[in-house]
């Protein structure tokens, strides 16, 4: 399977997928890391990697249309088979997304449809939720409430600031994006409307916190 990743800072995503087609355990190439952010740390991790890594300044471009025309056409070189929404932080156009709907994957750090849109850790615990986590869905229109692949559960504490919180779900988008991808890369993924199939999967364990006592 032949992957483009788009990403716009960190990379640590990035990197987790790299080693895990590095590590054999996901039969796919990374054939071109795009970032919109010049100092991404992210086209770092891809060239020390030897993949080609490229920044696409939008302030070249006229408007969102312009860039993601632009942004379709080099992807298109391509002819990738997934692209890889890797911390991604620009809402792509909807010609965009048409061009490319069903082959675009993105990770986000709440458990979709709740906390949508920026800083997800944050709305978590200012609403008080128990439980948060995050998602690897397909993208549509629609942002970030496209059709869901795999989430992860982990709990929001008491004493949880945004960083603590962020730490505790990053450690598990590190562990569903690459599960996700490899799921598609052995063409065990299937979209049925809003409901994803991963063929063979085991479902169905259910937390609880706090940890139940009497029941
Ligand atoms: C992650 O928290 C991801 O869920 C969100 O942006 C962050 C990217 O981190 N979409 P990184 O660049 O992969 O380290």
């Amino acid at each position: 399977m032949n992957i483009v990743a788009l990403i716009s800072g960190r990379g640590s995503n990035l990197h987790a997928i790299i080693k895990g087609i590095e590590e054999g355990k996901i039969n796919a190439k990374i054939s071109l890391v795009i970032s919109n952010k010049k100092d991404a740390k992210g086209l770092d991790i891809a060239k020390s990697y030897g993949i080609e890594a490229l920044f696409l300044n939008p302030k070249d471009y006229k408007d969102r249309k312009e860039y993601d025309k632009k942004l379709a056409e080099v992807i298109s070189q391509k002819n990738p088979d997934l692209i890889v929404l890797a911390g991604y932080m620009r809402i792509l156009s909807p010609e965009f997304i048409d061009a490319f709907e069903g082959k675009i994957v993105n990770i986000h750090p709440s458990l979709i449809p709740a906390f949508q849109g920026l800083h997800a850790q944050k709305q978590a615990i200012e609403f008080g939720s128990k439980f948060s986590g995050c998602t690897v869905h397909f993208v549509t229109k629609d942002l970030d409430n496209g059709p869901i692949i795999i989430q992860a559960v982990v709990p929001v504490l008491p004493e949880d600031t945004e960083e603590t919180l962020s730490q505790r779900i990053l450690k598990f988008e590190h562990k569903i994006y690459p599960q996700a991808i490899k799921w598609i890369a052995d063409g065990r993924v299937s979209i049925k409307g809003r409901k994803v199939i991963v063929k063979d999967a085991k479902y169905g364990t259910i937390p609880v916190n706090p940890a139940l006592e009497d029941f």
